[in-house]
């Protein structure tokens, strides 16, 4: 892959120095999708990319058919949870370009997961050849329209054949894709709970691995049947801190100023799609504060007609109006969405940004190598 600068000729190559074996698929399966219906997470493309780790190196990089995965009963990871994942999205240009947005971050989140879970890194140059070549050999993959993608889900995860708890020695980095359209349905209502935690100081709330999700369900299936989609999750200490939702970072917008919690305590996943709102709002000389936010500090400004706006923000829905926080038996309610100004304007100024549509001045997009 290499850096896609739109108004600029100057390209810079991507390593690729990874020797990649590919075996194709017999016949593609693509025929068989209906594109209009996609959903999120359902279908997958006809190959996958495969490498394993073994005595302290890379080997055996491959591209191979989708398929099933043989494993040992013994496999550490589905033991002892030493598995970490990581997504992203290409698209294609007009130009027919295929860009993929911002994929340095994830590799740099993935790498940040690595080390917390005690796995060994990814590296960049291994990282890029893989999605390159991916990309390239199912471009057909790639739906059109606005609000559809393809989604690529890179994870690594211990292989090692023994129960014990110590760092594993062998693992496996996969990466597949699935072309998806929007990931929430319609309206997403939050329940703030302090009921159930999903991350406290020196925990592992800021790497993506896969217990931060297991324990998500439980809690969330409680709140669904009150009539809420997501948990609004709070601080772990003193159950009173905004910390996320589900799998999107959280923003709010009291008298004007756009409030995000910071991620300084380590409880949060440091958002792809948050760094990048915090960028515009620089740009567009936003006021923003990154800071401890509360539960109480909303009500308040609920109570006061403050409380102007209430969004999530991750890759997979960019930009999701909140129509309502409850907490306790209370209920907040916001504003309609066409009264929110500067979400509708992010969301609007990222899905172009991530649609190759407009000048990318940060230089967050990469392009595909032919
Ligand atoms: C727990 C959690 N928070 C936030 C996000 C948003 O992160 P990003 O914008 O990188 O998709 C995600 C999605 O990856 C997530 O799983």
């Amino acid at each position: 892959m290499q850096r896609f600068f739109p108004t600029f000729a100057a390209i810079k190559p991507m390593p690729m120095n990874y020797p990649i074996s590919i075996t194709k698929i017999a016949e593609t399966r693509i025929s068989k999708v209906d594109f209009n219906n996609l959903g999120f997470g359902k279908v997958f493309s006809d190959h996958m990319f495969i490498a394993d780790y073994k005595d302290g190196v890379w080997k055996d990089m491959r591209i191979v058919p989708f398929d099933y995965l043989p494993m040992h009963p013994a496999m550490s990871s589905i033991h002892y949870g030493q598995s970490i994942f990581e997504g992203l999205k290409a698209r294609r240009r007009a130009n027919k370009d295929i860009i993929v947005f911002r994929p340095d971050k994830n590799l740099e989140r993935m790498n940040i997961s690595a080390h917390r879970m005690a796995m060994p890194e990814i590296p960049e140059d291994l990282f890029y050849s893989a999605i390159n070549e991916l990309l390239k050999l199912d471009e057909k993959w790639i739906p059109d329209g606005e609000n559809s993608s393809l989604y690529i889900r890179p994870f690594l995860f211990a292989t090692d054949e023994f129960i014990g708890i110590r760092r594993s020695d062998w693992y496996k980095f996969i990466i597949f894709t699935s072309p998806v359209s929007s990931y929430y349905s319609g309206d997403v209502k939050v329940y703030a709970s302090d009921k159930y935690v999903r991350a406290f100081p020196g925990g592992t709330g800021f790497a993506k691995t896969a217990g931060n999700y297991a324990r998500a369900i439980q809690p969330v299936e409680e709140i669904n049947k009150k009539g809420y989609q997501q948990i609004l999750w709070l601080d772990g200490v003193e159950k009173k801190y905004l910390q996320e939702i589900g799998t999107m970072n959280i923003f709010v917008i009291i008298d004007g100023v756009v409030l995000t919690p910071s991620l300084d305590e380590g409880t949060i996943l440091p958002g792809i799609t948050r760094d990048s709102v915090l960028s515009l709002l620089k740009d567009w000389n936003i006021p923003f504060e990154v800071r401890r936010v509360s539960i109480d500090e909303i009500a308040d400004a609920h109570n006061r007609g403050a409380l102007e706006d209430a969004f999530g923000a991750g890759t997979a829905a960019t930009i999701s109006p909140i129509m309502a926080i409850g907490y306790g038996d209370d209920e907040f309610v916001l504003p309609p969405v066409s009264e929110r100004a500067i979400s509708n304007r992010l969301k609007e100024a990222l899905t172009l940004i991530k649609n190759g549509e407009v000048e990318d001045s940060h230089h967050w997009l990469y392009v595909v190598k032919p």
